[in-house]
């Protein structure tokens, strides 16, 4: 999506767009026939409440022309109205035989930062991906190619650039990764969509099984031991702050495939594993967004990546492997991976780059749809300033946060009676301690928080700033949180 900002209204042919409080209360007022556009919204019972949207031709400058009018509502602060204007727009136009949407923003008063976000949820709202489309019929075809706000004043532009669209180029990376079928991105094709990021400015390291292997890396082995495809743990570095200050670490759950292993899972849905790894394509995405702002932190993303497969040498239920932690886990349900190979990856981490926070970000938990539905990931910290400056990212991000509990009861459901740990407990608060055994691999001092994205990363219906399919949930959040607090 071509995405301009003007002063006024340009000439030619376009699909007009009038955000609203009401159906007598058009924003803008260079229409020729106010009255008329009024009777017609309340023909059809506009009201203007945030989302909605009236569609009718209306005469400008003696031009007739579409007339798409939004509903701003009249409650939702200015940055969420803005991204909901912006998003709407585009979903009623991408596809409507328009090429071209003016949104007007005389008249709402809105900042640089809002009249950004316009741009935002327009180009977020329009990524699709039709790669494997040969025979898409016209009329499914996208049509619209250019939105231009008008009326944003100054710095709007300015602000969409440097803040907003590496954000869009961000999430756009993470969608795409989540989306690809697990024939086509398994964790070594992972790594090489990801060797782009270089241009950037982020250093990429790759460990193979061989390297993981000498560093004792048991658990995530482990898991990826059941496929063909070898494991990876990928490595992307930015250093935009002080040298030597040290970093903060995001790791993702990078999940190829997640069959169950073994312990296999039923054929219905198991489709959607596919996008098991949407926590490691958030952190990539999260990482693109930060190169592209060039941000002042120093950021180590790390990306555990296998598919866990029922093969010949899969792990088998009561297997016992070795972290590279030193603590030894009994594997009673092979479909508990994430955290296996959780577990490795934090290790890593810690002892290669000794961040001073952790955030870990995995689609890990079935449960955690049973506790929070497709609205809010789950956030599981021992800290409450760290939950504190996420919870304000989510509310500022639109990636939304409920905050679980963790303790020592539900630590204790993991106890095993032939290892360190199981890496199971009961079928009850299954998000809790998957969460709980994390952090039994998070070292003294280290500040960590894990959220778990299971009902975020893909949707099965739009919203006002993605279709259907991945989201790219995590993304803003993070960029957002690196924003708030690493950056001054
Ligand atoms: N990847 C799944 C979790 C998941 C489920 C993600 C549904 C998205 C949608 C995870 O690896 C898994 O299989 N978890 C098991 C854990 C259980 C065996 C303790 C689950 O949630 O059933
Ligand atoms: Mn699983
Ligand atoms: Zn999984």
């Amino acid at each position: 999506m071509q995405i301009e900002f003007a002063a006024s209204r340009p000439t030619g042919d376009y699909a007009l767009v009038i955000p609203s409080a009401g159906p007598n209360r058009p924003a803008a007022k260079s229409l020729d026939d106010k009255a008329k556009v009024e009777a017609a919204l309340k023909r059809q019972r506009f009201e203007g409440d945030s989302g909605s949207t009236a569609d009718l031709v209306a005469d400008e400058n003696g031009k007739s022309r579409r007339l798409i009018v939004v509903g701003t509502g009249s409650d939702s602060l200015p940055e969420q109205a803005a991204e909901k204007l912006g998003g709407t727009a585009v979903s009623k136009l991408l596809t409507s035989g328009e090429s071209h949407a003016v949104i007007d923003l005389g008249g709402l008063d809105y900042d640089a930062d809002s009249a950004a976000r316009v741009a935002l949820a327009a180009a977020l709202r329009s990524w699709r991906y039709d790669h494997y489309r040969t025979k898409q019929k016209d009329k499914q075809k996208p049509t619209l190619k250019t939105v231009t706000i008008v009326g944003g004043g100054d710095g709007a532009e300015q602000r969409w650039k440097s803040r907003w669209e590496p954000v869009v180029e961000g999430v756009g990376l993470t969608r795409e990764l989540v989306t690809e079928p697990a024939n086509i991105i398994y964790p070594e094709s992972f790594v090489e969509r990801c060797r782009g990021l270089a241009k950037l400015g982020i250093e990429l390291d790759v460990l193979d099984a061989a390297a993981m292997r000498k560093l004792g890396m048991g658990a995530l082995l482990g898991v990826a031991q059941g496929s063909v495809r070898e494991g990876r743990l990928l490595v992307l570095r930015w250093n935009g702050g002080n040298q030597g200050d040290a970093p903060v670490a995001f790791v993702g759950k990078g999940v190829t495939f997640d069959t169950g292993g073994i312990s296999i899972k039923p054929a219905q849905g198991m489709e959607s594993m596919k996008w098991d790894m949407g926590g490691a394509g958030a952190v990539v995405g999260a990482m693109k967004a930060l190169a592209l702002r060039k941000a002042k932190a120093n950021i180590v993303g790390i990306c555990g990546l296998v598919e866990n497969m029922p093969g010949g040498n899969a792990q088998r239920p009561g297997d016992v492997v070795t972290t590279m932690s030193g603590q030894t886990v009994e594997v009673i349900n092979t479909d508990a991976e994430g955290r296996l190979v959780l577990a490795d990856a934090v290790a890593y981490v810690q002892r290669t780059y000794k961040p001073t926070t952790i955030v870990d970000l995995a689609t890990l938990t079935g449960a955690i749809l049973i506790s929070l539905a497709h609205e809010y990931a789950g956030l599981f910290t021992p800290d409450d300033e760290l939950a504190k400056h996420l919870m304000k990212a989510a509310d500022e991000s639109g990636d939304k946060l409920w905050r679980m509990p963790l303790g020592e009861a539900f630590d204790r459901m993991l106890d095993s009676d032939i290892a360190d740990m199981k890496n199971v407990g009961p079928r009850e608060g299954g998000s809790i301690t998957a969460a709980q055994f994390i952090k039994r691999f998070i070292e003294e001092g280290v500040r960590w928080a894990h959220l778990d994205i299971a009902g975020m990363a893909w949707s099965d219906k739009p919203s006002s700033t993605y279709a259907k399919g991945a989201t790219g949930f995590g993304v803003r959040l993070l960029d957002q949180f690196v924003a708030d607090n690493l950056e001054g």
